[in-house]
């Protein structure tokens, strides 16, 4: 059994991914780690995200990622690994180790952009999480506070604007619903509520 979670950043798609796997008792994927991973690896030899080859190398020799690790959370790096992800090669490598866990019995959860639509067309639950961009700077800023971490709640909108439209305009598996994905927005519910929601969907499918 597979269940994908789509949607754009911050639109609440890993809390309830999460939520679902320790529900069914499913394996969890936050598919967004491994394009950071290879973002962050980018940036620490000091190339910048635009170079396609040293992408390419990083995700050639991507291991999974310590998914707590601050680093990989960072502003820096959520625009880098929208940058690195828009490379077919780099996705060529990460789509085979989403492939390889999707496949890991009695079932997964993964959540990503592309992952009904390109990773696992044939999923059988199929849900694309959604949020105006307001609510979901706002969460992100919260999300930070917690962490000791001070943003201004502007740039952060326009960030998330900006990783919107790359991941929504990019050639290779952009970001959009599966024609069969079941539509979420959570913008007016917590966290509870949503994961609610997501449990009548996909009882409904
Ligand atoms: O947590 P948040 O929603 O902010 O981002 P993420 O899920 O960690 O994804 C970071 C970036 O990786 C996204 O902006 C996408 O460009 C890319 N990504 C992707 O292209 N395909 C996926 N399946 C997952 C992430």
């Amino acid at each position: 059994m597979i269940i994908a979670v789509d949607g754009p950043a911050a639109s609440g798609k890993g809390t309830l991914a999460r939520r679902l796997a320790s529900h069914f008792g499913f394996h969890y994927l936050d598919t967004g780690s491994l394009y950071r991973a290879v973002a962050l690896a980018v940036l620490k030899q000091g190339a910048v995200p635009a170079d396609a080859k040293a992408a390419e190398i990083a995700a050639a020799s991507l291991i999974l990622p310590d998914r707590d690790d601050p680093a990989l959370r960072s502003e820096a790096v959520s625009a880098a690994a929208s940058m690195v992800a828009a490379f077919p090669q780099v996705r060529a490598h990460v789509l085979e180790y989403q492939r390889k866990f999707a496949a890991t019995p009695p079932g997964a959860v993964l959540d990503g952009r592309d992952i009904g639509t390109v990773v696992c067309p044939q999923a059988d639950v199929k849900l694309f999480v959604t949020a105006k961009p307001e609510v979901r700077a706002c969460r992100r800023l919260l999300e930070r506070q917690a962490q000791g971490e001070q943003l201004d709640y502007d740039e952060l909108l326009a960030d998330i604007r900006a990783r919107d439209a790359r991941d929504m305009n990019r050639a290779i598996a952009p970001l959009k619903p599966a024609t069969d994905a079941r539509l979420l927005d959570t913008s007016d519910l917590d966290i509870e509520t949503a994961f609610q929601a997501a449990l009548r969907l996909i009882e409904g499918s």
